[in-house]
């Protein structure tokens, strides 16, 4: 098959995506599929991403995929990555972007975050009739909001932590008990995301989410051990522990190897297993999701197991959880990359 890999965007989660993406191209191309690595805004390969290979891969592509640029800076940041684009970002697709997506057989998304995540290239695509991996753009934006998941987990009976929702610059009136989590409405990878245990810890934290979204939601901290379960076509996957050698699982607890201990199948008694791979499948289908996702969870020191967030984009990075979770069925990366594939374009 074609097959545009659509990953980086502006998304605090440009890099994890870039990551992402390039380790879902080259297990599309080892499965023998004709796959470009497209940056979505900035419509280039990143040169980054697969360095010298860059120019063999325009080469062997070009017959349907024509001529693209490359990026020769190494790891542009977000703001250099914006000042790249010269037509003033009326566009959030990059030159060549849609001719490519339309061009393919179908677009395998490896993008997080917002605009990629949050369901808006989704409904575009089903407006263009072109095919892509993943859930569609209802569940997408419904899982995007922390907020609105959380309700509709409470409305299907899934336990999750009390929380509360509020905008930047509108007065709190809700009262915050201690500790709790802040994070980012719509946030993703822990960007944002604080531990507040005192009022003081808590104000800096608000400063720090709202950095990155114009809406938070406070929510009650569960102290206890951290779960993911996987969900592909509707079933559960084996159940991952996560647990950090320092901290809580942030962003360089997540992306950086060694730094925290993943344990699949977890070990855990059976009714325990059973449960939280209930509550995922229950989630997933709560959310409408399609395809596969990822939903996480806490289980307190009593044993309550708590749904904190569905992740319909879930990383695919060389220490990202849904690819350990197949790992532990025995389905390799490549393996999972044509199911996902496979489900997608029937
Ligand atoms: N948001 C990141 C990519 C994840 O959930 O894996
Ligand atoms: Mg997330």
């Amino acid at each position: 098959m074609k097959i545009v890999v659509l990953a980086g965007g502006t998304s605090t989660e440009r890099d994890v995506s870039l990551s992402s993406g390039a380790m879902i191209y080259r297990a599309l191309k080892n499965r023998g599929h004709k796959a470009i690595l497209l940056d979505v805004y900035l419509g280039y390969e990143c040169k980054e991403t697969h360095g010298e290979d860059a120019e063999r891969i325009f080469d062997s592509e070009r017959d349907w995929a024509g001529e693209l640029g490359t990026i020769s800076e190494q790891n542009p940041d977000i703001e250099q990555v914006k000042a790249m684009r010269p037509d003033g970002h009326k566009n959030f697709f990059g030159p060549n972007v849609i001719r490519l997506c339309q061009a393919a057989d179908a677009v395998f998304m490896a993008l997080h975050g917002e605009n990629g995540e949050n369901g808006k290239i989704q409904a575009c695509f089903d407006l263009m009739g072109i095919t892509y991996t993943g859930t569609d753009f209802v569940s997408s934006a419904l899982a995007m909001d922390k907020g609105i998941s959380k309700e509709l987990f409470v409305c299907h009976g899934i336990p999750t932590p009390s929380y509360i929702r509020f905008q930047k610059g509108k007065e709190q009136k809700e009262t915050v008990s201690f500790p709790c989590i802040v994070k980012g409405c719509c946030g993703g990878s822990s960007v944002g995301v604080g531990i507040a245990r005192t009022k003081e810890e808590y104000e800096s934290a608000l400063t720090e989410a709202f950095q990155y979204d114009d809406e938070v939601i406070v929510e009650q901290y569960i102290d206890g051990r951290e779960f993911s379960v996987g969900v592909l076509e509707g079933k559960a996957l084996p159940v991952i522990e996560i647990a950090p050698l320092e901290g809580f699982y942030d962003y360089k607890n997540k992306y950086q190897p060694g730094s925290t201990v993943e344990t699949c199948p977890a070990q855990i008694p059976d009714e325990k297993t059973k449960e939280l791979q209930g509550y995922a499948e229950q989630a997933f289908s709560a959310l409408r999701l399609k395809n596969y996702a990822r939903m996480d969870f806490m289980m307190s020191r009593e044993g309550r197991i708590f749904c904190l967030e569905a992740n319909t984009l879930p990383g695919m990075t060389p220490t990202s959880l849904l690819p350990q979770e197949a790992a532990a069925l025995g389905m390799n990366f490549e393996e999972l990359c044509e199911r996902i594939l496979a489900a997608s374009v029937k």
